[in-house]
Formats: structure tokens, sequence, C-alpha cells
């Protein structure tokens, strides 16, 4: 088909108008952002075009990824999420703000309000016996490898199956997510269980999109951190553990080369002693670095909707972060 009606005068002028520039009211930066996006839009229909079959089975599957709640689950999926970061990362090369360990994604599997523990806590309920031990343990230090007491760690993983407490609800909850703030010598320590990897749901709208695209929906087993403290960057990271076959195929592109990290099988029954462990374990070690600032909202991590966390908690970080 030959049909082009794009650059017509016709559609530029019902671009706008649709995009509410004619009126008075509104949001001025969503006008804008609006205009450029059903721009693209518009265009790619002639440019490809899209039929209306096609275009109705596409506000469809947006209805379907909506009534799942997967937008959160696709995201990461098309790359946004990382994207954002390397946006971010860019952000800081070029404000000279280097050094420390590096974010990846945050994922859309966060709760806030997790049981917090000085120094050491156990995050899993015991339940889930096909989970290997897994020790799990790192310093929180700043650039010069100075070790930061009381910073605040934010750990959260799957079980065995790949499963989230909350999102599934077959676990208790806050299984598998604890907040620890590091000891004397910037020490935290969590006895646990070894994650298995993440799949995006088979036959889900995300799954379809994935599909349709050639792509799996896995992510290799990992484990998600936030680490913050008063004077230091906020940390958004997780590190995944080598070995895993989706290790640098991750669905989500959370990879970095730094962040992987082995889980060392320990037999040695005074290992296992010194941990009061019952058998042998996986040893995870993650130190982190933290970057200084003195800019309280570098302090925090952005605001976006997460589970059980309102503006309140946002306002009282903030807060929190303000006084010092
Ligand atoms: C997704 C799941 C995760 O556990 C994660 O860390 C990132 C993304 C997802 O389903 O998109
Ligand atoms: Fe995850």
């Amino acid at each position: 088909m030959t049909v082009k009606i794009f650059e017509t005068s016709e559609v530029q002028d019902f671009l706008k108008t649709v995009s509410g520039f004619d009126q008075a009211g509104g949001n001025e930066r969503a006008k804008q952002i609006m205009h450029r996006l059903l721009s693209d839009l518009y265009r790619l229909i002639d440019d490809f075009d899209v039929t209306p079959e096609e275009y109705w089975s596409a506000v469809s599957l947006l209805n379907s990824l909506g009534g799942q709640t997967q937008f959160g689950l696709l995201s990461p999926g098309l790359g946004f999420d990382h994207y954002l970061d390397m946006r971010q990362d860019a952000i800081d090369a070029e404000a000279k703000r280097n050094g420390g360990t590096p974010r990846t994604i945050e994922g859309p599997l966060y709760v806030a309000g997790a049981p917090e523990a000085e120094g050491f806590a156990r995050m899993d309920d015991g339940q889930d016996t096909d989970g290997e031990t897994m020790w799990l343990t790192g310093q929180v230090r700043d650039v010069n490898g100075n070790p930061v007491t009381g910073a605040k760690v934010e750990i959260w993983h799957a079980n065995s199956k790949g499963g989230y407490s909350f999102f599934d609800k077959t676990q208790s909850e806050y299984n598998l997510r604890r907040t620890i703030y590091t000891d004397a010598e910037g020490r935290y320590t969590a006895r646990s269980i070894i994650p298995s990897g993440y799949g995006v749901p088979e036959g889900a709208p995300t799954d379809q999109v994935l599909k349709s695209l050639g792509r799996h929906g896995e992510r290799p087993a990992h484990i998600h951190y936030f680490i913050s403290a008063p004077g230091y960057r906020h940390l958004t990271t997780q590190i995944n553990l080598a070995g895993d076959p989706y290790t640098f195929d991750d669905f989500a592109f959370a990879t970095r080369e730094e962040l992987v990290v082995p889980a060392n099988r320990i037999e040695d029954s005074a290992e296992i002693a010194k941990r009061e462990l019952d058998g042998p374990f996986s040893e995870v070690v993650f130190d982190v670095a933290l970057a200084e600032t003195d800019a309280p909202e570098l302090q925090i991590r952005h605001k976006r909707p997460r589970a059980k966390e309102d503006e309140q908690d946002q306002a009282s970080q903030l807060a929190g972060t303000a006084e010092v």
C-alpha cells in the first residue's frame, strides 16, 4: 500500500487538537509528551500500514497487561528499566559523580516494611525445604574502604520456585525480605535460602509479547538490594549468582559484570558449626561501596509506586536524611 497521510496538514493539525494545544488548561509537559508519543505512533501506523485488526489486538493486549498489573513486568523485559539506569549512569558521569558499586534495576517486586534487624537476620521462614541454606554476608564501605556503620541494607529475593512473598500468596508475610543495619564493622549477614531464577508467568500477556519477539522471560537467580546511609548516595542494585544458565541472558537486562557473585558451597564442619547450621550451605559474599553526597534527594530512592509504600513513608525518608 502506498497511502501515506501522516505529513498532511490535516493530520498534523489533528495531532495538535488531540494533544490539547488549543486548550488553556492541562499540563504543558503532558501536552508536549503526548503530542510526541502520538506523532510517533501515527507515523508508525502509516509506515507499517498497520491494519485495524492489528491495532485492536494491540489495544486488547494493553487491556490484558493492565488487568493483570503486568506493565511493571513487561517494562524491564522491554529494556526500559535498564535504559533509565543507562541514562542515570550518564547523568552521574557528566556530573563527575563516579565510584561506588554500580546500580542496576529495582524490578517490580519490592515490598516496603520488611522486618528490621541489627547486623544479622534470618530471612526465610524455614518452610521451603527445597532451598539450599544460603549464608549471605558483606561489608558496606565508603569509596576509600572505610566501613559504614548503621547503613540500611534492604534485601529481597525469590524462593526455590522463583516466587516472591506478597506476590506469591503461598508464602508467609515478608518471607525472604529483611532490612539489616550494618554493625560496627559495616557488616551485614543474612541466613536465607539460595533463590531460584524467576520466569515470567507462562501464557501471560508479558510472555505473549516476549514470545512474539522470539525471546524468553527468564531471569537468573538474583538478590535485590537497597542500600542507604546518611551522607551517602542511595544505591539500588542486585547480584546475579554465577553459573546460572541465564546469568548473562537475563530477560530484564539487570546483569552487570561487577554484580555477578559466586555461591560457594561449604561442607567443612567447623564452618557449619560456627554459623550454627545443621549441614552444608552456600556462602555468598557481596561487599558494597557507597559514594558520598551532601544532596538529601540523592540519599533516598526515587519515588515510584511500591507495594505497601505510601507518600507518607517517602516523606519521612526525606525528612530522616534532611536532619543529618
Ligand atoms: C521482573 C521480575 C524480577 O524478579 C525482577 O527482579 C525484575 C523483573 C519481571 O517480572 O519483570
Ligand atoms: Fe527479582
